[in-house]
């Protein structure tokens, strides 16, 4: 049939890829939500329940806290110059200060310090609520150990169970990136954790002080150790610097050793007695001279600056001048001229005497001076050779003297440090100081009123809002128009309202009575005539519409309608009633055909008591018109399905030709023929009948068919080409607004039931 829409759509993955677009559409989750807002509304209210029973039963916890400050001064101060200084105390020391505050030692010594271990807050059964469940629990897993017989781990004592509760109920962090650690503590009795907040800070100051002494103390010990060592070694290197000395004879004068001294002196010595002698040969050499020309040149003779030699020389010259005058006036041997040469002769001879006089004193010097100068070479030569054998043991001195040195500074290093540590150890430091003391608080802590009652609520918003969009995205049914046309590909003619008034089509069942009255009475399948201006009604003048669009006039194109569903209930019987009556309204001879072989519910309903039916006209029984049963209000005529028991080859008669002759025959007859079809999944009728049938119109039950069923039915072969459109029946009209909110507020107004 060319003219009926061919949209089916059989494919699932269609559906599903449609699903997922629409999920992503926010109005479709607002919908959801609104149409859930139970499911929203129970969950949040459950939760708010749930965090005010945990109000009233918890108890209430005071939090005292108390600060303490990593003093990176006092520490420079302390250490300067041999420890890293106050810049690099870092954020891991901090952090180390936090853990050694927060760890089971100073846990312990609090809870002995302040006896805790006898305070049932910290032994005894939890007060907290989870906590007596959990206590209960484990005492329940003891209880079952013990009588199967399992070995248990040894009881914890009442300390470690102390600590246990003491770790949970205490916090320590540290303060942003600051040197500020706070440390909280929370206890049911608000003296009490302001007493063990401050307990912890000052264990904690103690265990500083405590370690600061120890340390010191062991390095002094050691310190004094090493002390005592090199002391030792500073005595043997210097006994032994003196024992080299000793044994090989050097010894120390102020300037220097003795040696050298030594050296230098006779060096002076021994250049001035070679001066002595040089002068004393020159003086002899001169006096040599003179010797053998005692009256010549007078300035040899003036040399020997003797008083003696230069009176007898003038007295001489004298005489050989007067001498000289007489041999020239008297004659040289004039007795007074030889008496004058006779005396000049002895002066001569006085002064020859003379200078061999002061020539041997001179000798004599000469050779004194000689002496000399060879004793003090002699004892210098000594002093050298000797000072080259000294110069191995001046190196090995040196040695032994720079290695005494350098143990006696490290001796006096260390003992400077002995006396710091001494000192420190005496009176340590601490490198932290309390700045805030724990005071009593005065409001609970927790559980915090505001912030577990808006937690509830965010809680089961949170789980109502997912439960509400989660069930309507898992939804595997129909809610929308929208929806159906999106998954099957088919026009969506309209929706059919849940009806309300309408009672129980069995309550109008009557057995007995005349068998051609119709019990058209204020049941659902009259619907459209009970309420001509409802939705339900609009709709299946919708579908009214849409046959006839599909109708050429003049041809008998789209007169057999047949209408069917995927799975049974879901209110064909019903549609195909109301269709057929609104048909037959306008005037039209319209046949309603109930071929519903299995259940034949609408028999059953419309006319319980007819007695033949669509069987006695397939088998040319009866003609159609003796056997159909007339509505007086619509001039519907309705042709039952009357067997006495289940009919076997159902499949068999609804392919069968008379079945295709009776279709022809009505189809000449009238102008609307509307077919009651069983379900099309769990029976193969629909499929059988299907190419005497125009157009089928698809009913699908509103959020409870689902959509591979649905998908299922259309992609049967017949039918899927002859889908004229689908209904939503059953819809609840008040869930539906939120989805069809855009259509404004009026749209409603339209319709009136009843
Ligand atoms: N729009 C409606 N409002 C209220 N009730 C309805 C509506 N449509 C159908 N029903 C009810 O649902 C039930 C099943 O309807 P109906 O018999 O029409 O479905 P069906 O698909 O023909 O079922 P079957 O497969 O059993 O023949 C009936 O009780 C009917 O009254
Ligand atoms: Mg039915």
């Amino acid at each position: 049939m060319p003219n009926v829409k061919n949209a089916v759509i059989s494919d699932l993955d269609n559906a599903s890829s449609a699903r997922e677009s629409a999920s992503l559409d926010l109005g479709r989750l607002w919908a959801a939500i609104k149409r859930r807002r139970g499911l929203v509304v129970g969950w949040t209210g459950a939760f708010l329940a749930l965090a005010i029973v945990y109000l009233l039963l918890a108890t209430p916890m005071f939090l005292a806290t108390a600060q303490i400050i990593i003093d990176a001064e006092s520490d420079a101060v302390m250490h300067k110059g041999d420890a890293p200084d106050a810049a690099t105390i870092d954020t891991s020391l901090v952090d180390s200060q936090v853990e050694i505050i927060a760890s089971d030692a100073t846990a312990r010594s609090v809870i002995r310090s302040l006896g805790l271990t006898s305070d049932p807050e910290f032994v005894g059964p939890s007060s907290t609520a989870v906590g007596r469940l959990i206590g209960w629990f484990t005492d329940g897993v003891a209880g079952m150990q013990n009588a199967l017989g399992i070995q248990q781990g040894p009881l914890p004592d009442a300390e470690s169970r102390a600590v246990e509760v003491f770790d949970r109920n205490l916090t320590v962090r540290r303060t942003g990136l600051t040197y500020v650690i706070t440390i909280g503590f929370s206890s049911q009795d608000p003296a009490k954790s302001e007493r063990i907040a401050n307990a912890v800070a000052d264990a904690y100051m103690d265990s500083v002080l405590n370690a600061k002494y120890e340390a010191t103390k062991r390095a002094g010990t050691w310190l004094q150790n090493r002390l005592s060592d090199i002391r030792a070694q500073a005595t043997d290197a210097d006994r032994a610097v003196e024992e080299f000395k000793v044994a090989n004879n050097i010894v120390d004068t102020n300037r220097g050793l003795m040696n050298q001294q030594q050296l230098s002196e006779l060096n002076t010595q021994y250049s001035l007695a070679r001066a002595a002698t040089a002068e004393a040969k020159a003086k002899l050499d001169r006096a040599e001279d003179i010797r053998k020309n005692p009256l010549g040149a007078s300035t040899v003779s003036d040399a020997i600056n003797d008083p003696v030699i230069s009176r007898l020389r003038a007295q001489y010259l004298d005489l050989a001048a007067k001498e000289s005058d007489l041999s020239t006036r008297i004659g040289p041997n004039h007795y007074s001229t030889i008496a004058l040469r006779n005396h000049m002769q002895e002066i001569r001879k006085s002064v020859q005497d003379e200078l061999n006089r002061i020539s041997d004193g001179y000798q004599s010097d000469y050779r004194i001076a000689q002496e000399r100068e060879l004793a003090i070479g002699k004892s210098l030569r000594g002093l050298v050779t000797d000072s080259d054998a000294n110069s191995l043991a001046q190196v090995k001195l040196k040695d032994l003297e720079s290695s005494a040195d350098s143990t006696r500074a490290l001796y006096n290093d260390f003992l400077q440090r002995y006396q710091v540590a001494t000192q420190k150890q005496s009176f340590p430091i601490a490198d932290a100081r309390i700045v805030t003391k724990a005071t009593e608080p005065l409001r609970k802590n927790s559980p915090k009123t505001l912030l577990v009652l808006a937690g509830g609520i965010a809680f089961g918003l949170m789980v109502g809002l997912g439960a509400a969009i989660a069930g309507d995205m898992l939804s595997d049914t129909f809610a929308t128009p929208q929806d159906v046309e999106a998954a099957t590909g088919a026009p969506c003619l309209g929706v059919l309202p849940l009806i309300k008034t309408a009672r129980p089509a069995t309550m109008f069942r009557r057995r007995g009575g005349a068998t051609n009255l119709l019990l058209f009475q204020n049941g659902p399948e009259t619907y459209v005539l009970d309420a001509p201006f409802s939705r339900f009604a609009e709709t299946i003048r919708n579908v009214k519409v849409s046959i006839d669009a599909l109708r050429t006039p003049g041809s008998d194109a789209c007169r057999i309608v047949a209408v069917t569903s995927s799975v049974p209930g879901e209110g064909k019987s019903t549609t195909a009633a109301n269709l057929a009556q609104l048909v037959a309204l306008t005037g039209k001879r319209t046949l309603l055909i109930d071929c519903d072989l299995s259940t034949r519910t609408l028999t059953a309903r419309l006319a319980p008591n007819a007695k033949v039916g669509l069987l006695q006209a397939l088998a040319n029984m009866a003609p159609l018109s003796a056997l159909a049963i007339v509505d007086p209000r619509s001039r519907l005529e309705f042709l039952p399905c009357v067997s006495p028991g289940r009919i076997l080859s159902r499949a068999d008669l609804m392919a069968s030709p008379s079945m295709s002759d009776f279709l022809a025959a009505a189809r000449r007859s009238y102008d609307y023929v509307i077919v009651d079809l069983a379900p099309i999944v769990p029976v193969v009728d629909a499929r059988a009948v299907a190419e005497f049938i125009d157009g089928f119109l698809m009913v699908i039950e509103w959020r409870a068919t689902s959509r591979k069923v649905v998908a299922e039915a259309l992609s049967v072969d017949g039918i899927r080409e002859r889908v004229i459109g689908v209904t939503l029946s059953k819809v609840n009209i008040r869930q539906l607004k939120h989805h069809e909110e855009y259509r404004g507020k009026g749209f409603g107004a339209y319709y009136t039931d009843g």
